[in-house]
C-alpha cells in the first residue's frame, strides 16, 4: 500500500500541493493547490455538479445549483447550533510537553492510560481534564471590531441552501421532492488537523440537500446512500478500499437523526469521506423559528402544508482528492521497463479516472534536435490545448518522458515522428495497457476518450 509520504512527495515534486506559505515557515497546516491539484480539483468538482445536477436519472424531481455567501448573518449560526455545544470538539492538554489533542480520537484502552487516567500518547504524561473547544472562524465585518460587527466564516456549506430554500423554490417553480447542491470553501478551527490533506482548517465541500416529504425520508436516505456508493465506483475506487459505516446516536452531529459516514482505507486507516445524513426538519424549522418566516410547502393536490425534512450529502473535495490519489498509485517493478527500454527500475503509475486525470495527453515530438518535428509537434500541442488539458514535452529520451507522464496519469501519450510529416498520423500510448496505435492527427479527441 502508497505510504502518505510517498503521496505527499508526488504531490510537491509534481505540482499537485504545496505547503501554504513555505517561504515563511509553512502555516498551521494549510496547503496550495498547484497547477496539477487545481485541474483535478475542478476535475472532481465537474464530475460531481455533472452527477448531481444533468447526469440523475432521479425517479422524480430534481437538483438545481445555488452558490451562497461564505459570510452570512451570524443569526444563521444562532439558529443552526453552530454556536452553542453542538459544534464543538473536546480538547486535552498534556500538562508536560503542551501538546493537544482531540478527546475522541485519544485511544481509551487500558494500555494507554495511567494512574490519572488517558495518557499523552507522545510523552505519557499526564493530561488535563477535557475543554469543549468550538470551532467556528471569527471574523468582523465593517471597521469596528465588536460585538455588532461579529460574524463567523461558513462550517458547513448548506446553511446557504436552507436560508434560500424558499427563493429557489418559487423562483425555479419546484415541487417537493427537489435537491439544491453548492460547492463552496467550508472553515473550520480545528484542534488538531492532521494526516496532510485530510483535516484542514480552510477546505471545500460538495453538498446537496434533497427536500422531501417527512413520510418519504427513510427510503430517500438509502436511496442516496446507492448513488452516492455508485458515484465512487463509476470513478474507479476499489471496491475494497470503500465501506459505510452507521454512526450511533452518541457520535452522529447535532443535527443528524441518522448519518452514515462512507470511508475510504487510507494509509493511516479507514476514514469518513463522506456523510450521508437525514437532518429531518431541524434546519428549516430552527430557521423558521429564529427569522420568523414560514419555511413550509404546501402540496396544491392534498392541500397539506408541511415543512420538508433534508437528505443531506456532504463531501469533502480536498478529501476525495486525496482517496483518488491514494487509490490511483500503482508501482510497478521492471514489468513497462521493456517496452520503454529505460533502467530496471520501479515505475509509477497514476491509474486516475479519465474524467479526473489533471493532464489528458502529452505532446511529444519524438527529437528535439529536429526542426520540423517540433514545428508539427507544437502545432498538435495548439490545435488539442483549448480542447483539453495537455503538456508539451520535448526533453529527455521518449521512454522517460512515458514515465514522467505515467507519474502524474496523463492518459495519452502522442509522438510526433518522421511518418507523422508524411501522413499526417501520430503514435498513441496508453497510460494503462501501453497500447501503441498509429492515428490520424484528426481522430485524435476520440482516442483520448474525453
Ligand atoms: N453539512 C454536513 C457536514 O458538514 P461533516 O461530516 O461535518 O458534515 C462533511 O463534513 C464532509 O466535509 C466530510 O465527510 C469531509 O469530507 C469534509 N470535511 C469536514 N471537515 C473537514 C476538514 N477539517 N478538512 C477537510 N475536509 C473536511
Amino acid at each position: 500500500m502508497v505510504s502518505i509520504n510517498q503521496i505527499i512527495s508526488l504531490c510537491k515534486r509534481r505540482g499537485f500541493i504545496f505547503p501554504s506559505s513555505e517561504i515563511y515557515g509553512g502555516f498551521g497546516s494549510g496547503y496550495d493547490f498547484g497547477p496539477l491539484g487545481v485541474e483535478m480539483k475542478n476535475n472532481i468538482k465537474r464530475a460531481w455538479c455533472d452527477e448531481m445536477t444533468k447526469k440523475q436519472n432521479l425517479p422524480v424531481g430534481e437538483i438545481v445549483g445555488l452558490d451562497a455567501g461564505i459570510l452570512m448573518s451570524p443569526k444563521i449560526w444562532q439558529a443552526s447550533g453552530h454556536l452553542t455545544a453542538g459544534f464543538a470538539d473536546e480538547l486535552v492538554e498534556c500538562k508536560k510537553c503542551h501538546k493537544r489533542f482531540k478527546m475522541d480520537e485519544l485511544d481509551s484502552s487500558p494500555t494507554a492510560q495511567n494512574d490519572n487516567g488517558l495518557k499523552c500518547p507522545d510523552c505519557d504524561g499526564e493530561l488535563t481534564k477535557p475543554k469543549k473547544f468550538n470551532l467556528m472562524m471569527k471574523t468582523f465585518v465593517g471597521p469596528v471590531e465588536d460585538e455588532s460587527s461579529t460574524t463567523y466564516l461558513r462550517p458547513e456549506t448548506c446553511q446557504g441552501i436552507y436560508v434560500n430554500f424558499l427563493n429557489v423554490m418559487e423562483t425555479m417553480r419546484l415541487k417537493i421532492p427537489f435537491g439544491i447542491a453548492q460547492i463552496g470553501k467550508a472553515f473550520r478551527n480545528e484542534i488538531t488537523p492532521k494526516d496532510f490533506i485530510f483535516r484542514t482548517r480552510e477546505f471545500e465541500q460538495m453538498e446537496m440537500q434533497w427536500f422531501c416529504e417527512p413520510s418519504k425520508a427513510n427510503e430517500w436516505f438509502e436511496y442516496w446512500k446507492e448513488q452516492r456508493l455508485n458515484w465512487y465506483a463509476d470513478l474507479g475506487l476499489k471496491k475494497e478500499n470503500i465501506r459505510t459505516i452507521e454512526v450511533p446516536k452518541q457520535d452522529r452531529a447535532h443535527y443528524a437523526q441518522r448519518q452514515i459516514d462512507i470511508e475510504y482505507k487510507f494509509p493511516f486507516g479507514w476514514k469518513e469521506i463522506e456523510g450521508i445524513h437525514n437532518r429531518g426538519d431541524y434546519d428549516l424549522s430552527n430557521h423558521s423559528k429564529h427569522s420568523g418566516k414560514e419555511l413550509n410547502y404546501l402540496d396544491e393536490q392534498s392541500g397539506k402544508k408541511y415543512i420538508p425534512h433534508i437528505i443531506e450529502t456532504s463531501v469533502g473535495v480536498e478529501r476525495i482528492l486525496f482517496a483518488f490519489l491514494c487509490d490511483a498509485y500503482t508501482e510497478i517493478k521492471g514489468a513497462r521497463t521493456k517496452t520503454t527500454q529505460a533502467v530496471k527500475e520501479t515505475e509509477m503509475v497514476l491509474k486516475l479516472d479519465k474524467q479526473l486525470a489533471p493532464i489528458k495527453a502529452a505532446v511529444l515530438p519524438l527529437v528535439k534536435n529536429k526542426p520540423e518535428l517540433v514545428k508539427k509537434a507544437k502545432q498538435i500541442y495548439q490545435l488539442l490545448k483549448p480542447r483539453l488539458a495537455c503538456q508539451y514535452d520535448e526533453t529527455g529520451s521518449i521512454g522517460r518522458r512515458y514515465r514522467r507522464q505515467d507519474e502524474i496519469g496523463t492518459i495519452t501519450a502522442i509522438t510526433i515522428d518522421f511518418d507523422t510529416l508524411k501522413d499526417n498520423t501520430v503514435t498513441t500510448r496508453d497510460r494503462d495497457t501501453m497500447k501503441q496505435k498509429r492515428v490520424k492527427i484528426n481522430d485524435l479527441r476520440e482516442v483520448i476518450g474525453v
